[in-house]
């Protein structure tokens, strides 16, 4: 099994990072002999779409060097999500949605005849199979009980993009009131143990004998 953790948040004191960190160690334990890969986005240049992205939608034969070249950072994520089987992303909110890496990675990944493709029904994801598990990070809440999930954009968004590119099955762990003094802690140590259980969860079961 292949694991791709990505960590979207620039702070060092970073809560998405201790939640895909605690959710990396208790995969290890799990899948000793997986393969991990760390994509951390605030370390990674991440190119802004320009007029050579149209490369990625034309004919391939037609691909000039100065494109190839342009499209090397796409290739490269793109690559690592073909390749994973699950998929950890940490997700700070900022704003009411995700953070700016986070969003350029998306504009990398979404990969015309690679992630996503269009037929004579419209478009249909090419990542069917992989699994993720976004956990997040908000100074407030935003469930129901707060009356304030009109206001989340984050999960929405990652949901339907995931989705968009044939990953259905996405679980999210929120740590919330991250900015509400002693209520902040409880949800952090709560997401880590649905983390650790979710993570158990992964090891694969030995093939029973015939
Ligand atoms: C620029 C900025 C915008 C933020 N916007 C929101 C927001 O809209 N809603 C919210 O609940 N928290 C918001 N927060 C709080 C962060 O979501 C919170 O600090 C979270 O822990 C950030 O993730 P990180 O710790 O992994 O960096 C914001 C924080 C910053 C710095």
């Amino acid at each position: 099994m292949r694991l791709l953790r990505i960590d979207s948040s620039a702070r060092t004191s970073s809560v998405t990072r201790q939640l895909t960190a605690a959710f990396t160690d208790a995969w290890r334990r799990a899948n000793p002999d997986g393969e991990l890969l760390e994509r951390d986005l605030s370390r990674t240049p991440l190119p802004v779409i320009t007029d050579d992205w149209s490369a990625t939608f034309g004919d391939p034969a037609k691909v000039t060097a100065a494109q190839q070249e342009y499209l090397s950072t796409s290739d490269t994520l793109t690559a690592e999500l073909l390749a994973a089987d699950l998929i950890v992303i940490g997700a700070p909110m900022y704003n009411f949605t995700i953070s700016w890496p986070l969003k350029a990675w998306i504009d990398q990944v979404v990969r015309l005849g690679k992630t996503v493709a269009y037929g004579p029904s419209g478009p249909r994801g090419l990542l069917n199979g992989k699994k993720a598990i976004v956990v997040t990070s908000r100074g407030g809440s935003y469930t129901a009980e707060f009356n304030a999930p009109n206001f989340d954009f984050q999960e929405t968004y990652l949901r339907r993009i995931l989705g968009f590119m044939g990953v259905e099955d996405v679980t999210f762990i929120h740590a919330e009131n991250q900015r509400r003094g002693d209520q902040a802690e409880q949800a952090r140590t709560a997401a880590i143990g649905q983390i650790g259980r979710l993570a158990a969860a992964t090891q694969r079961q030995p093939e029973a004998a015939d």
